[in-house]
């Protein structure tokens, strides 16, 4: 890993063994942009790849270079001086103009990869790092920019964000800022994006990248279940084994654009960042703004080889504390087995069948507070209701407790029903605009997290019963976007601050519980998948993937995530027949086979489930336990895609190499076709892989591979019921 800076030419090259990514000062003073990919040689000058052709409509700089922004190729552009593509920020001045000019002004080096204040980012220790800062600065008005890049020693990885520092008498207005601006040669790409709804989250939609824009993006206010902070660009003979492939994720949870754009060159400027249509920041004299982190990887062992990366990245520089590449615990959640109908009693019945099951933490949802006997009402008034809990949060976990298990709970704290006596009490604490109608979804309101005495407030309530209650686990809930975002605190010209200052506002919450409590495992959600995003992990290492519980379904969607997100982050449960979103009717053990690949639990009553059926949820967690680390923080391949074909499959394989664990799951059995093989991935070729009672070795089970057909399939592994079976590979 280095970064070298060729003081002659103004050229830095940031490169590790996989890649370089090479920049420049520009004649105009401006950075601009050389090359990004596969690690090359170092030179002094590499001036020769600025491939600019002026034409006679042409615009340029100054007589002298005739050095043209519009056809070279920038790092974080402006609009209005030559460049026509979509700039990477927009400042306003007092005069109202809106072009900018940040020219070079110097670079530092540091080991030390630095925190964003109050925004999620990766972290290294140092050697593992390097970071560079490069200081802009626009003389008219004296705002000063800060780019910052830094180089992972082992991955492909860059990381990105800016800084603006309003070094001028005057205020303005940063209307734009985003966090990654990368222009690229050519757009001979696909672009994938991973795009759903609620219970149908994170599709794998793949599209040609032609002229224009392409884009995914969320005013909703999180970063959603419609779309997600993470695409790819992939060249179009790359599949998941072979080929080039770039990954984009924004570590954020608020509004984002992530964006393509392919121009009349042939160009294309990758972008991402917070909207700018909901952003709108006000920098007086001497303050400073700082974007969120882009993390841009780069692959040449096609998608597969993108995801390990990421996988790898964030388990080992993302995810803090204790629960850092930690197996996470097996839980069971009384969501879907009672919803908010409960009392203390029928909860312990609950938790004492997951105790006998094997099952190591007991999650109570929504429902144990307030008036909070259906979804109307009672949010916001985070005080037990001793109808339900006689002696509250702390009375029940020690009762769990006493049983084996651990304990955790739900909270929804962002938001507020109009039904509850917190609204009665602030009702200008809720988001709503004076004179106009105020949205309702999920009857509730979203609290105003841009204002600190609000944070406080939630803050008191839940430190009250969590600084003496055994409290293990939290699942944080969200359950609706954000309309009519308008604080009361502050003036009109301020408004386009707020939906940054809200997700501000949770990111704090999270940092403060996080530090008070180090040892609680968070688990985030919003509405199942609507806050998957990077940002989020940095607090709560789990998310839930999706409200959609279907086995048949997960696999889609754990599918989709897999591309961006580790598996150790993806909460999945097994849930009841039929299932309460679908109504299909999936066996148990394809169920239990799906969801193991991930952060594993059960969301149902075993009491009312056969005792042969509790037999295999029991041999269901024994195989958990026995394989958690190999399932849950393995080398994952995905083999075949259930968007493409009637099974899928994907397989884990350890860091030696000599373990593996492959799942096979047919959605539709086709008739009379065969179903062709399977080439298993990451194993040794000279290993011999014991399963089943057989011998195999590495190379013809990656060579060759499986027939997939069932009675094949069920000559690997013990169980197979016809729909799905997890196949455990063992070399001596
Ligand atoms: C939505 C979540 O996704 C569910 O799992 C459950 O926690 C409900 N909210 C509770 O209201």
């Amino acid at each position: 890993m280095n970064i070298i800076v060729h003081e002659e030419s103004k050229q830095f090259h940031l490169c590790n063994d996989y890649i370089s990514y090479v920049m420049y000062v520009q004649p105009n003073g401006e950075l601009g942009q050389l090359y990004f990919g596969k690690k090359i040689h170092d030179r002094e000058d590499f001036s020769h790849l600025v491939n600019c052709c002026l034409m006679a409509v042409t615009p340029y700089y100054d007589e002298s270079t005739f050095f043209s922004l519009e056809k070279n190729r920038q790092e974080y552009p402006s609009f209005g001086t030559g460049d026509f593509g979509t700039p990477a920020f927009k400042i306003i001045d007092q005069n109202g103009s809106g072009v900018s000019c940040f020219k070079y002004v110097t670079y530092s080096i540091s080991s030390v990869k630095k925190k964003l204040p109050g925004l999620p980012a990766t972290y290294a220790d140092e050697g593992e790092a390097l970071s560079l800062e490069i200081e802009l600065k626009d003389d008219v008005n004296d705002m000063q920019l800060f780019l910052t890049y830094s180089i992972f020693k082992d991955y492909p990885v860059i990381t990105r964000s800016a800084r603006f520092v309003n070094g001028g008498a005057e205020e303005a207005v940063l209307d734009k800022a985003l966090s990654l601006c990368l222009d690229l040669p050519d757009s001979d790409y696909e672009w994938i994006q991973f795009s759903g709804a609620w219970a149908r989250e994170r599709n794998v939609i793949t599209k040609k990248l032609d002229k224009g824009i392409t884009a995914v993006e969320s005013r909703r206010g999180h970063s959603g279940a419609n779309e997600n902070p993470f695409v790819i660009i992939k060249r179009p003979n790359t599949d998941e084994t072979n080929g080039e492939a770039m990954g984009f994720s924004l570590l954020y949870s608020g509004n984002f654009i992530m964006q393509a754009e392919s121009d009349a060159d042939g160009k294309l400027r990758i972008l991402s960042g917070i909207h700018p249509d909901t952003f709108s920041w006000i920098l007086k004299s001497g303050e400073s703004f700082v974007t969120p982190e882009s993390v841009i990887t780069w692959s040449d062992k096609g998608l597969n080889g993108l995801s390990q990366t990421i996988h790898s990245l964030y388990n080992n520089h993302l995810v803090r504390g204790k629960w850092k590449n930690s197996e996470r615990p097996i839980l069971l959640n009384n969501w879907e087995a009672t919803y908010m109908d409960f009392t203390e009693e029928s909860i312990l019945k609950i938790a004492s069948k997951a105790k006998e099951a094997g099952a190591e933490l007991f999650v109570l949802d929504d429902g144990w507070f307030g008036a909070r006997d259906d979804d109307s009402k009672g949010l916001g008034d985070w005080v037990e209701n001793p109808d339900k809990l006689p002696e509250g949060i702390k009375g029940l976990a020690e009762k769990v407790e006493a049983m084996g298990l651990k304990f955790g709970f739900w909270i929804e704290p962002e938001m507020v029903n109009p039904d509850s006596d917190l609204y009665r009490t602030h009702p200008d604490w809720a988001f709503s605009i004076p004179g106009r109608n105020r949205t309702l979804s999920r009857h509730q309101m979203v609290l105003d997290y841009s204002r600190e005495e609000v944070v406080n407030y939630i803050h008191d309530m839940l430190y009250r019963i969590l600084k003496d209650s055994k409290v293990s686990y939290i699942k944080w809930d969200m359950n609706r976007s954000i309309t009519e975002c308008f604080s009361r605190e502050l003036s009109g010209r301020e408004q386009g601050m707020v939906y940054h200052k809200y997700i501000l506002g949770v990111y704090s919450l999270y940092e403060r519980l996080m530090s008070e409590f180090p040892d609680i495992l968070f688990e985030s959600c919003a509405s199942g998948g609507g806050r998957f995003d990077a940002g989020m992990l940095y607090y709560a290492p789990q998310a839930w993937c999706s409200d959609n519980t279907d086995g048949e379904d997960r696999i889609f969607i754990q599918y989709g995530t897999s591309y961006g997100y580790p598996i150790s982050s993806m909460g999945a449960h097994v849930s009841a027949v039929p299932n309460q979103q679908t109504g299909r009717t999936v066996p148990i053990t394809m169920r239990g086979d799906v969801a193991m690949f991930g952060a594993f639990g059960y969301e149902l009553d075993l009491n009312h489930i056969s005792e042969e059926e509790f037999k295999i949820v029991q041999s269901q967690i024994r195989f958990v336990k026995e394989h958690r680390k190999l399932l849950q923080y393995g080398t994952l391949y995905r083999l075949r895609s259930p968007f493409e074909a009637d099974q899928a499959a994907w397989m884990v394989v350890s860091q030696d190499k000599k373990e593996a664990i492959l799942a096979v799951y047919t959605m539709r059995a086709v008739i009379n076709k065969l179903p062709g093989y399977l080439k298993l991935q990451g194993l040794d070729p000279d290993a011999e892989y014991k399963c089943n009672g057989k011998k195999y070795y590495g190379d013809e089970l990656m060579q060759m591979g499986i027939p997939m057909n069932q009675e094949c399939i069920s000559g690997y592994c013990i169980n197979n019921d016809g729909s799905s079976a997890a196949i455990v590979f063992k070399a001596e």
